[in-house]
């Protein structure tokens, strides 16, 4: 089937050779910048659209779908998560959505240890005063941090970026604790050494550090709520590269706040509440901005990604990283 006849709206600007490589095959138009596209203009963009290329930025709800023109028949998403997308609306209405899996697993993973790090060893405290330039010098007692070996990392959710979670942890000697909806075959879960626990709320007590790797879902929001938060040791940390959504933020705001947990190390918030001021101001807490699969590689390969889905709908066939509801 001849692709060039479909019509494809991007609202992102994708790396350069994506962008190339889609307007050989189809006919594109990049609707967006560098900023979020506003709902209106993806609105009518939609109106003469086969296919649309979103990003995590774009609401695609209900309304937005029963607005778009009847020719929308996939989105192919640059981005494993799809919580931004109805999928279940975007079935009945015959419209098929894919992702992007498997090529941001190690790159997130990587950050998900950084932050780690980057908590229990203070070093966004270190590295403020040699900014402000107030260093003193050595001290046996400055800065001290934690040792991650001999600890216990909770993983909340063991799925590809759990599990790369769970492979960097083993070789920093932490002793590796998951939750899941369900239970690893031996084959990954040995080599892990990983041990499984149905209860989430004994994961939660038992844990040093607590990595959410989960996604979010209707079932996963506020998983990490009030009450559980408080489960947690007041020396622990939480780590969370997946969705905000699955803590309850302000209650994560309060408790560290109140020195209730060690600290925090973010690099996702709850959606449409921006990043909690009160949370800037801690000290033990590191904020990044969603840069989990910021690589130069992860991108590119999210785009080749894109590109086969695109490609294998428009021959005819399910693209083979079709997400169902
Ligand atoms: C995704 O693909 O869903 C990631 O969160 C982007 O970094």
């Amino acid at each position: 089937m001849s692709t060039k006849r479909l019509s494809v709206v991007v609202t992102r600007r994708l790396p350069a050779d994506v962008e190339a490589r889609m307007a050989e095959l189809f006919d594109v138009r990049v609707v967006g910048s560098d900023k979020p596209l506003d709902r209106a203009a993806l609105l009518a963009a939609l109106q003469d659209a086969d296919i649309l290329v979103p990003t995590l930025t774009d609401t695609i709800d209900a309304p937005l779908l029963a607005g778009a023109g009847e020719r929308l028949k996939l989105i192919a998403n640059y981005g494993a998560g799809v919580d931004h997308i109805d999928v279940a609306t975007a079935r009945q209405r015959g419209i098929l959505v894919s992702n992007t899996p498997g090529v941001l697993t190690e790159d997130t993973a990587d950050m998900g240890l950084a932050l780690m790090l980057a908590v229990l060893r203070r070093m966004t405290e270190g590295m403020a005063k040699m900014q402000d330039g107030v260093w003193e010098g050595w001290a046996p007692e400055a800065l001290l941090g934690t040792r991650l070996g001999g600890k216990s990392l909770g993983i909340l959710g063991m799925g590809r970026i759990g599990q790369a979670m769970a492979r960097r942890a083993r070789a920093f000697g932490m002793n590796i604790h998951y939750h899941n909806r369900r239970r690893l075959h031996a084959g990954l879960e040995e080599p892990l050494e990983a041990t499984f626990h149905e209860r989430l709320d004994a994961l939660v007590g038992l844990s040093d550090v607590i990595s959410v790797n989960c996604p979010h879902t209707p079932s996963t929001f506020h998983l990490l709520n009030a009450r559980r938060l408080k489960l947690m040791k007041p020396t622990a940390v939480i780590v969370n590269t997946s969705r905000g959504e699955v803590i309850d933020e302000n209650a994560l705001t309060r408790m560290l706040r109140a020195g209730e947990l060690a600290g925090a190390g973010l690099d996702v918030y709850e959606r449409g509440h921006g990043v909690n001021p009160r949370l800037r101001e801690l000290p033990n807490v590191v904020l990044l901005p969603h840069m989990g699969s910021a690589t130069r590689e992860a991108r590119q390969e999210m785009g080749e990604k894109v590109l086969v889905n695109m490609q294998t709908f428009a021959d005819g066939h399910r693209p083979p990283d079709q997400v169902v509801p």
